[in-house]
């Protein structure tokens, strides 16, 4: 039988290298005043991005710029709404990583309401955002978060009471992706590592999830075969663009998996430690997906208690391993290995570097949500995957 299910309206995607120059195109029946968001790497300095700015400027459109230099607060996000909210803005297009895209997803919906963006996130305030938003343009320039296909841009404070929250509606979705992967050719190693690592954590929790259907389902497995073969080479080979483009795929699939299936254990551990201690997105999840998988492996096979969420494992053990001759637990017991190992060869940090230490772990353990995840865990538990990963 096939499971009901249904779909979040992606983007208008445009993916492939080259794919930036339609740019001016799609902007023909938009309007002539553009705000640009960009990030801290100055992707300004990339020469297909000033080519295709260039050429804007050429055509009479007016551009206004604004930066995002870390993953984006909500004094960044109002500070922008506010200095752009009175002027005359057509579209907002964000060029750069995930936590440009999000800032930009968030401020072409504050443009349009007066109120501070606090007041509009899940789990923070108590008002509904209704909806509204400038024409918004997601560019991304590294492959990962999948933002430019999701519904939810993620604001983060830091600190004592801090938090990593949605604002969320399902008309964020961007209006264009434009997936050029000639734009992540410059992406170092390190983010190429744990953005890859962020994707293929979307990818397996979302195709795990009990919200998953046949449509998110071959878009996860689709996408982390190309994680499989190719996160490595696009890793260490920086300027292969097949590497690159196979890369690209898998983060533009894992936003419209994770915006219509939803996200595991993996993705809750990365909000709640997010909002207590600045570690990048992409670092949490990578450090996490050995330890959490090989604890939900091992669960899943001692309770037999969800035996559809095995048989997936299994499959992608399959996948990767092409043992076909081993039986499903052997399958599903080998993609913890594999995580493990990759994560290895990847040099994922420790979250310890980044300042995570043992006494934060119990107020984590508390707060950490994990309704979508195969298998629930103790506190306990709990403590002893994260203290794997410090
Ligand atoms: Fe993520």
């Amino acid at each position: 039988m096939v499971i009901p299910f249904s779909l979040i309206r992606p983007p208008k995607i445009f993916f492939g290298p080259g794919r930036l120059s339609l740019l001016p195109d799609l902007l023909k029946h938009v309007g002539n005043n553009l705000l640009i968001l960009t990030g801290s790497r100055s992707h300004l300095g990339n020469w297909n991005v000033i080519e295709v700015l260039d050429l804007l400027g050429k055509k009479g459109y007016i551009l206004s710029y604004d930066k995002i230099v870390s993953e984006p607060s909500p004094d960044d996000v109002d500070r922008i709404a506010a200095k752009f909210r009175h002027q005359h803005v057509d579209a907002v297009i964000s060029i750069g990583g995930g936590s440009v895209i999000d800032a930009g997803k968030a401020i072409s919906a504050m443009l349009s309401v007066e109120r501070p963006v606090k007041d509009y996130l899940e789990g923070v305030g108590k008002s509904s955002h209704p909806g509204t938003r400038k024409f918004f343009i997601a560019i991304p320039t590294t492959a990962g978060t999948g933002s430019e296909a999701t519904a939810n841009a993620v604001i983060t404070e830091t600190g004592k009471n801090g938090f990593k929250r949605s604002l969320r509606h399902d008309n964020f979705v961007p209006d264009v992706a434009i997936v050029d992967p000639r734009l992540t050719l410059s992406c170092p190693p390190d983010i190429t590592a744990v953005s890859g690592m962020d994707a293929f954590t979307q990818l397996l929790e979302s195709f795990l999830s009990d919200k998953s259907g046949a449509l998110t389902d071959a878009l996860a497995f689709e996408g982390m075969r190309s994680i499989h073969s190719h996160l490595y080479r696009a890793f260490k080979q920086g300027e292969d663009l097949e590497a690159r483009s196979h890369i690209s795929c898998a983060a533009l699939f894992s936003g419209i998996t994770l915006a219509n299936a939803g996200l595991g254990l993996i993705h809750g551990f990365a909000s709640a430690i997010g909002g207590m201690i600045s570690i990048p997105h992409g670092v949490i999840c990578g450090k996490l997906m050995a330890p959490v998988n090989r604890y939900n492996i091992r669960k899943l096979i001692q309770e037999k208690s969800n035996d559809r969420a095995l048989k997936k494992y299994a499959l992608l053990g399959n996948m990767i391993s092409s043992a076909t001759s081993k039986d499903p637990e052997w399958q599903a017991l080998y993609v913890s290995e594999y995580i493990g190992e990759l994560t290895e060869k990847l040099s994922i940090p420790s979250l310890g570097t980044y300042g995570l230490q043992i006494a934060d772990l119990e107020q984590i353990v508390k707060t950490v949500s994990h309704k979508s995840n195969p298998v629930q865990f103790s506190e306990e538990e709990l403590t002893v995957m994260l203290k794997e990963c410090i």
